[in-house]
Protein backbone atom coordinates (compact mmCIF):
# COMPACT_ATOMS: atom_id res chain seq x y z
CA UNK A 1 0.00 0.00 0.00
CA UNK A 2 1.11 3.75 -0.76
CA UNK A 3 1.25 6.12 2.12
CA UNK A 4 -2.36 7.71 1.79
CA UNK A 5 -0.76 11.21 2.78
CA UNK A 6 0.53 11.58 -1.03
CA UNK A 7 -2.49 10.43 -2.65
CA UNK A 8 -3.45 12.96 -5.14
CA UNK A 9 -6.79 13.39 -3.52
CA UNK A 10 -5.58 13.91 -0.20
CA UNK A 11 -3.30 16.40 -0.84
CA UNK A 12 -5.78 18.50 -3.14
CA UNK A 13 -8.10 18.48 -0.32
CA UNK A 14 -5.11 19.61 2.12
CA UNK A 15 -4.44 22.66 -0.32
CA UNK A 16 -8.20 23.13 -1.06
CA UNK A 17 -9.18 23.32 2.68
CA UNK A 18 -6.08 25.63 3.58
CA UNK A 19 -6.96 27.91 0.55
CA UNK A 20 -10.49 28.72 1.74
CA UNK A 21 -9.89 28.99 4.71
CA UNK A 22 -7.27 31.88 3.93
CA UNK A 23 -9.85 33.46 1.77
CA UNK A 24 -11.69 33.55 5.10
CA UNK A 25 -14.49 31.78 4.23
CA UNK A 26 -14.38 28.97 6.62
CA UNK A 27 -14.02 30.34 10.04
CA UNK A 28 -14.22 27.79 13.51
CA UNK A 29 -15.83 24.47 11.49
CA UNK A 30 -17.79 26.37 8.81
CA UNK A 31 -17.77 24.67 5.30
CA UNK A 32 -17.48 21.06 4.53
CA UNK A 33 -16.16 19.10 1.65
CA UNK A 34 -17.11 16.34 -0.50
CA UNK A 35 -14.98 14.51 -2.96
CA UNK A 36 -16.21 11.58 -5.19
CA UNK A 37 -13.51 9.29 -5.92
CA UNK A 38 -12.99 5.96 -8.26
CA UNK A 39 -12.71 2.83 -6.73
CA UNK A 40 -9.27 3.03 -8.78
CA UNK A 41 -8.59 6.51 -7.37
CA UNK A 42 -8.14 4.67 -3.68
CA UNK A 43 -7.39 1.06 -4.00
CA UNK A 44 -3.55 1.55 -3.97
CA UNK A 45 -3.99 3.63 -1.01
CA UNK A 46 -6.70 2.00 1.42
CA UNK A 47 -7.32 -1.94 1.34
CA UNK A 48 -11.24 -1.86 0.22
CA UNK A 49 -11.91 -4.84 1.88
CA UNK A 50 -11.25 -3.40 5.52
CA UNK A 51 -13.83 -1.60 6.69
CA UNK A 52 -12.91 0.27 10.01
CA UNK A 53 -16.34 1.50 11.18
CA UNK A 54 -19.58 1.62 9.80
CA UNK A 55 -21.66 4.95 10.48
CA UNK A 56 -25.34 5.48 9.14
CA UNK A 57 -26.14 8.41 7.42
CA UNK A 58 -29.46 9.00 8.45
CA UNK A 59 -30.94 9.22 4.49
CA UNK A 60 -31.37 6.66 1.67
CA UNK A 61 -29.26 6.96 -1.56
CA UNK A 62 -29.58 3.90 -3.66
CA UNK A 63 -28.27 5.98 -6.33
CA UNK A 64 -24.66 5.94 -4.54
CA UNK A 65 -24.13 2.59 -3.12
CA UNK A 66 -20.49 1.49 -3.49
CA UNK A 67 -19.73 4.87 -4.20
CA UNK A 68 -16.50 6.33 -2.41
CA UNK A 69 -16.29 9.62 -0.96
CA UNK A 70 -13.77 11.92 0.82
CA UNK A 71 -15.43 14.09 3.25
CA UNK A 72 -14.26 16.68 5.99
CA UNK A 73 -14.72 15.78 9.43
CA UNK A 74 -18.02 17.92 11.40
CA UNK A 75 -16.44 19.78 13.91
CA UNK A 76 -13.43 20.42 12.31
CA UNK A 77 -11.46 23.36 11.31
CA UNK A 78 -10.27 23.60 7.88
CA UNK A 79 -7.76 25.68 8.58
CA UNK A 80 -6.49 22.11 10.30
CA UNK A 81 -6.92 19.69 7.73
CA UNK A 82 -2.83 20.36 6.77
CA UNK A 83 -1.67 19.77 9.87
CA UNK A 84 -3.77 16.41 10.87
CA UNK A 85 -5.66 15.06 7.67
CA UNK A 86 -6.03 11.87 8.67
CA UNK A 87 -7.94 12.85 11.87
CA UNK A 88 -10.04 15.82 10.02
CA UNK A 89 -10.97 13.97 7.03
CA UNK A 90 -12.31 10.40 5.97
CA UNK A 91 -12.51 8.13 3.41
CA UNK A 92 -16.02 6.52 3.36
CA UNK A 93 -17.68 4.11 1.24
CA UNK A 94 -21.64 3.97 0.65
CA UNK A 95 -22.70 0.10 1.30
CA UNK A 96 -24.84 -1.87 -0.35
CA UNK A 97 -28.18 -0.49 1.61
CA UNK A 98 -27.38 3.03 0.49
CA UNK A 99 -27.52 4.05 3.91
CA UNK A 100 -24.91 2.70 5.55
CA UNK A 101 -21.21 4.68 5.63
CA UNK A 102 -18.25 2.32 5.50
CA UNK A 103 -15.33 4.04 6.88
CA UNK A 104 -12.21 3.24 5.01
CA UNK A 105 -9.92 5.40 6.29
CA UNK A 106 -9.47 8.89 8.61
CA UNK A 107 -11.99 10.06 11.72
CA UNK A 108 -9.23 8.81 13.19
CA UNK A 109 -9.96 10.59 16.63
CA UNK A 110 -13.12 8.90 16.20
CA UNK A 111 -15.13 11.66 14.94
CA UNK A 112 -17.44 11.36 11.68
CA UNK A 113 -18.30 13.21 8.59
CA UNK A 114 -20.16 16.51 8.47
CA UNK A 115 -23.50 17.26 9.87
CA UNK A 116 -24.13 18.66 6.09
CA UNK A 117 -23.08 15.17 4.69
CA UNK A 118 -27.26 15.18 3.45
CA UNK A 119 -26.85 18.26 1.39
CA UNK A 120 -23.92 16.70 0.26
CA UNK A 121 -24.61 13.69 -1.17
CA UNK A 122 -28.32 14.00 -2.51
CA UNK A 123 -26.35 17.28 -4.64
CA UNK A 124 -24.00 14.20 -5.82
CA UNK A 125 -27.14 12.19 -7.25
CA UNK A 126 -28.70 15.47 -8.95
CA UNK A 127 -25.03 16.43 -10.37
CA UNK A 128 -23.95 13.38 -11.78
CA UNK A 129 -28.05 13.36 -13.74
CA UNK A 130 -26.58 16.57 -15.10
CA UNK A 131 -23.24 15.95 -15.82
CA UNK A 132 -21.69 12.94 -15.53
CA UNK A 133 -18.34 14.07 -14.79
CA UNK A 134 -19.28 15.83 -11.48
CA UNK A 135 -17.08 14.83 -8.29
CA UNK A 136 -17.54 18.07 -6.42
CA UNK A 137 -19.59 19.34 -3.65
CA UNK A 138 -18.25 22.12 -1.78
CA UNK A 139 -20.03 24.36 1.02
CA UNK A 140 -18.94 27.90 2.97
CA UNK A 141 -19.52 30.87 4.69
CA UNK A 142 -18.20 33.65 2.00
CA UNK A 143 -19.14 37.38 3.80
CA UNK A 144 -20.31 39.01 0.76
CA UNK A 145 -23.01 36.66 -0.82
CA UNK A 146 -23.97 36.25 2.83
CA UNK A 147 -24.63 40.25 3.37
CA UNK A 148 -26.48 40.21 -0.46
CA UNK A 149 -28.90 37.72 1.41
CA UNK A 150 -29.77 40.40 3.75
CA UNK A 151 -30.25 43.37 1.89
CA UNK A 152 -30.67 42.08 -1.81
CA UNK A 153 -34.42 40.15 -2.74
CA UNK A 154 -34.04 36.57 -3.08
CA UNK A 155 -35.55 36.19 -6.42
CA UNK A 156 -33.72 34.16 -8.37
CA UNK A 157 -33.44 35.73 -12.08
CA UNK A 158 -32.60 38.92 -10.03
CA UNK A 159 -30.16 37.48 -7.57
CA UNK A 160 -27.97 35.71 -10.97
CA UNK A 161 -28.83 39.14 -12.90
CA UNK A 162 -27.04 41.32 -10.02
CA UNK A 163 -23.92 39.44 -9.76
CA UNK A 164 -23.58 38.77 -13.86
CA UNK A 165 -23.79 42.27 -13.81
CA UNK A 166 -20.73 42.91 -11.30
CA UNK A 167 -18.03 41.34 -13.10
CA UNK A 168 -17.67 40.68 -17.01
CA UNK A 169 -16.93 37.15 -16.69
CA UNK A 170 -19.81 36.01 -13.78
CA UNK A 171 -22.18 35.10 -17.32
CA UNK A 172 -19.43 33.21 -18.52
CA UNK A 173 -18.30 31.24 -15.42
CA UNK A 174 -21.99 30.58 -14.07
CA UNK A 175 -23.93 31.39 -17.18
CA UNK A 176 -26.75 28.92 -15.46
CA UNK A 177 -26.85 31.11 -12.58
CA UNK A 178 -27.43 31.18 -8.96
CA UNK A 179 -30.18 29.71 -7.18
CA UNK A 180 -31.47 30.54 -3.57
CA UNK A 181 -33.11 28.85 -0.77
CA UNK A 182 -34.66 30.82 2.15
CA UNK A 183 -32.95 30.54 5.76
CA UNK A 184 -33.47 27.08 6.86
CA UNK A 185 -32.87 24.47 9.46
CA UNK A 186 -29.08 23.69 8.80
CA UNK A 187 -27.73 19.88 9.13
CA UNK A 188 -31.13 18.15 8.08
CA UNK A 189 -32.40 15.94 5.70
CA UNK A 190 -35.12 18.44 4.58
CA UNK A 191 -32.43 21.08 3.48
CA UNK A 192 -30.68 18.58 1.63
CA UNK A 193 -33.65 17.39 -0.39
CA UNK A 194 -34.36 21.26 -0.70
CA UNK A 195 -30.43 21.77 -2.27
CA UNK A 196 -30.56 19.23 -4.22
CA UNK A 197 -33.80 19.81 -5.89
CA UNK A 198 -31.44 23.26 -6.43
CA UNK A 199 -28.86 21.79 -7.79
CA UNK A 200 -30.57 20.33 -11.03
CA UNK A 201 -30.85 23.64 -13.07
CA UNK A 202 -27.44 25.48 -11.39
CA UNK A 203 -24.23 24.49 -9.48
CA UNK A 204 -24.19 27.43 -6.91
CA UNK A 205 -27.17 27.22 -4.35
CA UNK A 206 -26.93 29.94 -1.98
CA UNK A 207 -28.14 29.26 1.59
CA UNK A 208 -29.95 32.61 2.68
CA UNK A 209 -28.27 34.45 6.01
CA UNK A 210 -26.02 31.11 5.99
CA UNK A 211 -22.95 30.32 3.20
CA UNK A 212 -23.26 28.73 -0.26
CA UNK A 213 -22.82 25.60 -2.06
CA UNK A 214 -20.85 24.97 -5.22
CA UNK A 215 -20.55 21.66 -7.55
CA UNK A 216 -18.05 21.02 -10.14
CA UNK A 217 -15.80 18.16 -11.35
CA UNK A 218 -12.94 19.14 -9.16
CA UNK A 219 -11.89 21.08 -6.54
CA UNK A 220 -10.21 23.67 -8.58
CA UNK A 221 -13.06 24.06 -10.89
CA UNK A 222 -15.61 24.44 -8.00
CA UNK A 223 -13.70 27.02 -5.62
CA UNK A 224 -13.16 29.48 -8.60
CA UNK A 225 -17.05 28.93 -9.23
CA UNK A 226 -18.00 30.09 -5.27
CA UNK A 227 -14.79 32.63 -5.97
CA UNK A 228 -16.21 34.21 -8.74
CA UNK A 229 -19.68 34.71 -7.79
CA UNK A 230 -18.20 35.89 -4.19
CA UNK A 231 -16.25 38.32 -5.94
CA UNK A 232 -19.13 39.62 -7.92
CA UNK A 233 -21.06 39.97 -4.36
CA UNK A 234 -18.21 42.06 -2.78
CA UNK A 235 -18.18 44.42 -5.86
CA UNK A 236 -22.12 44.25 -5.24
CA UNK A 237 -21.80 45.13 -1.36
CA UNK A 238 -19.39 47.93 -2.24
CA UNK A 239 -21.59 49.75 -4.69
CA UNK A 240 -25.36 48.84 -3.86
CA UNK A 241 -25.49 52.07 -1.64
CA UNK A 242 -24.18 54.38 -4.32
CA UNK A 243 -26.42 55.35 -7.01
CA UNK A 244 -25.55 53.38 -10.25
CA UNK A 245 -24.30 54.89 -13.14
CA UNK A 246 -23.35 52.21 -15.32
CA UNK A 247 -24.22 48.55 -15.54
CA UNK A 248 -23.33 45.56 -17.93
CA UNK A 249 -26.59 45.93 -20.03
CA UNK A 250 -28.35 42.58 -21.73
CA UNK A 251 -26.69 43.43 -25.03
CA UNK A 252 -23.36 43.38 -23.83
CA UNK A 253 -24.34 39.75 -22.14
CA UNK A 254 -25.46 38.58 -25.45
CA UNK A 255 -22.36 39.72 -26.60
CA UNK A 256 -20.59 37.58 -23.97
CA UNK A 257 -22.48 34.54 -24.99
CA UNK A 258 -20.96 34.84 -28.10
CA UNK A 259 -17.78 35.39 -27.72
CA UNK A 260 -17.29 32.68 -24.99
CA UNK A 261 -19.64 29.99 -26.50
CA UNK A 262 -22.14 29.74 -23.61
CA UNK A 263 -26.19 29.76 -23.17
CA UNK A 264 -27.23 32.04 -20.21
CA UNK A 265 -30.12 30.57 -18.08
CA UNK A 266 -33.20 30.33 -20.19
CA UNK A 267 -35.34 33.59 -19.78
CA UNK A 268 -32.50 35.16 -17.41
CA UNK A 269 -31.67 38.06 -19.66
CA UNK A 270 -33.83 39.93 -21.91
P1 LIG B 1 -19.78 20.61 10.01
O1 LIG B 1 -18.70 20.99 11.02
O2 LIG B 1 -20.68 19.53 10.55
O3 LIG B 1 -19.18 20.28 8.68
O4 LIG B 1 -20.72 21.88 9.83
C1 LIG B 1 -20.18 23.10 9.39
C2 LIG B 1 -21.18 23.92 8.64
O5 LIG B 1 -20.80 24.76 7.85
C3 LIG B 1 -22.62 23.66 8.85
O6 LIG B 1 -23.38 24.24 7.84
ZN1 LIG C 1 -22.40 26.00 6.94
Amino acid sequence: MKDILTAPFVIEMVRTTANMYAHGWDERNGGNISLLLRESDVRDYVDVNTVLRTIPTGFFAPELAGKYFLVTGTGKYFKNVQYDPAANLGLIRIAADGTTAELLWGYSDGGQFTSELPAHLMSHVQRLQADPENRVVMHCHPANLLAMTYVHTLDEREFTRTLWQMCTECIVVFPDGVNVLPWMLCGTNEIGIATAEKMKTARLVVWSQHGIYGAGKDLDETFGLIETAEKAAEIYMKIAHLPRKNTITDDQMHLLEQRFGVKAREGYLD
